[in-house]
């Protein structure tokens, strides 16, 4: 805990992020008790919004039966407009924190800056924030920033140069949401903390990996903003190569944020940029029935645009661990379903005894319900020699039931507040996330390679289907 006051500063507090993710997560780590007894929240914008406006606002976000503890919160909660490319806006708000902290003096103060922004003020407002909101000596300091960061190799540098003109990489922190999900913490101790899966965890007992994001909305409205990245940039570049790389790192020395990414980053250095041939587009047109439009269809995106909506891509670990091991990611949008899971494929039994046995196959569902489930083969009980497909199962719904999974976001800004960077993206990594993605995505943007349609509500292009197989997937009849 901190000794002196502690400020959150929303930047972009009147945009969708802030009302849909941000206000709800800190409200829910308030209502627990996880923020600091001298927390404030000021909001930053470029509107002009009445308090009382503005509180409403935040509250209509809030899904919540305690009324006291939101009516509490809300009073915490205050609001400043001003621009991100100004000095005296910035100087102003630096007056209003100053007033709200009480004191002038940085000692002891932590001003955490959340920027939910739009890329294009993004170096603005970080700088300006630098130059007259930044505490100084005794006062603690810390940047959240968000995805987008950049769209390419040379723009996330540039970015990132921009940044670290003024943020040392000890105050920023980079969000993947990924990171903060319950499912995605846990894979470290499920893989470090059990004996059983230390021993197999390679390629002489792993024949795949799966790992799948599927969504059961198309762009809904945010056609503008996906158009400009694509399912690869928005979904598979962060979300699916974060939990790739805790999947197939190896055991930190520490559990230290600079151990534990030292080791994501050597994975990331083991991957060869991506190829086309290794990769399956696709994008949605509308659903069987004509009630859900097809991604061209949205006023929002620019007539005959090829921007996939979907992507599936192998990748390859060269190390002495994964050689040879297909890592196969796959995302989409207007798909059959929402779910997103790991599936790790294990070998066939060497000299099997048995008939029809499938392999082995640790799956672990991310979301909706949180599972760990372990498909094996078992006696049919009875008299029958028959073999039966069943699971070990941890389902969370039944093994943690009265458990409240925390949103991603409440996990971060918690680890943000105690100073912990390990969820958080470090630039090295961020850098090479873009080294594996660039060269793929300069060739389909600059040939605008046609993706392959697939309907809304469909399990995306057939292509992806024979791709999964033709990388080593085996697909079991009873799934
Ligand atoms: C965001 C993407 O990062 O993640 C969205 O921009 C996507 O397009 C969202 O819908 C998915 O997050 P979650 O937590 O719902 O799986």
């Amino acid at each position: 805990s901190e000794s002196g006051p502690t400020t959150i500063v929303v930047l972009g507090a009147s945009g969708d992020l802030a009302f849909k993710k941000t206000y709800p997560a800190l409200f829910g780590l308030f209502a627990n008790s996880f923020l600091p007894q001298t927390v404030k929240i000021v909001g930053y914008a470029r509107s002009a919004i009445a308090l009382p406006d503005f509180r409403a606002r935040v509250s209509s976000k809030i899904k919540t039966t305690d009324q006291a503890a939101l009516d509490k919160f809300l009073q915490l909660c205050t609001y400043v407009s001003g621009k991100y490319d100004d000095a005296p806006s910035f100087q102003n708000l630096n007056a209003f924190l100053e007033d709200v902290e009480g004191t002038k003096d940085p000692k002891g103060k932590t001003r955490v800056f959340y920027m939910a922004l739009p890329p294009s003020v993004f170096i603005p407002a970080s700088t300006g924030l630098k130059h007259w909101c930044y505490l100084g000596e005794g006062g603690k300091n810390r940047l959240v920033v968000e995805k987008p960061f950049g769209k390419d190799l040379a723009s996330s540098q540039e970015l990132g140069t921009a940044l670290a003109a003024n943020w040392k990489e000890e105050e920023i922190y980079r969000i993947d949401h990924y990171l903060g999900k319950e499912m995605v913490k846990s894979l470290m101790v499920l893989r470090f903390a059990n004996v059983l899966f230390g021993a197999i965890w390679n390629r002489n007992h792993i024949n795949n990996v799966q790992i799948t994001f599927k969504e059961k909305f198309g762009t809904d409205g945010r056609g503008g903003y996906f158009d400009e990245f694509g399912i690869i940039r928005d979904i598979m570049q962060n979300h699916l190569l974060q939990v790739l790389t805790i999947l197939a790192m190896d055991r930190p020395v520490t559990l230290s944020a600079e151990d534990v990414r030292n080791e994501k980053v050597k994975v990331l250095r083991a991957i060869k940029p991506l190829t086309l041939d290794e990769t399956i587009l696709g994008q949605y047109t509308a659903s069987a029935d004509k009630k859900e439009p097809g991604y061209l269809d949205d006023p929002t995106v620019p007539h005959g645009s090829t921007t996939p909506t979907y992507a599936a891509a192998v990748f390859k670990i060269h190390n002495e661990r994964w050689e040879g091991v297909p890592f196969i990611l796959k995302c989409g949008k207007a798909l059959e379903e929402s779910k997103v899971e790991i599936r790790v494929q294990f070998n066939d039994v060497a000299g099997n005894l048995y008939p029809s046995t499938v392999r082995n196959e640790l799956v672990i569902r991310l979301q909706p319900k949180e599972a760990v489930y372990m498909k094996l083969m078992n006696k049919e009980p009875g008299l029958s020699t028959d073999l039966h497909v069943t699971e070990l199962d941890l389902s969370y719904e039944k093994r943690y039931k009265d458990a409240k999974i925390p949103d991603a976001y409440e996990s971060l800004i918690l680890d943000c507040l105690k100073g912990d960077h390990s969820n958080f993206v470090r630039d090295d990594e961020l850098e090479l996330a873009w080294k594996i993605f660039t060269p793929l995505l300069h060739k389909i943007e600059g040939e605008k390679i046609q993706p392959e349609l697939y309907q809304y509500g469909s399990r995306g292009p057939a292509a992806a289907q024979e791709f999964i197989e033709r990388h080593g997937f085996q697909r079991d009849s009873s799934y």
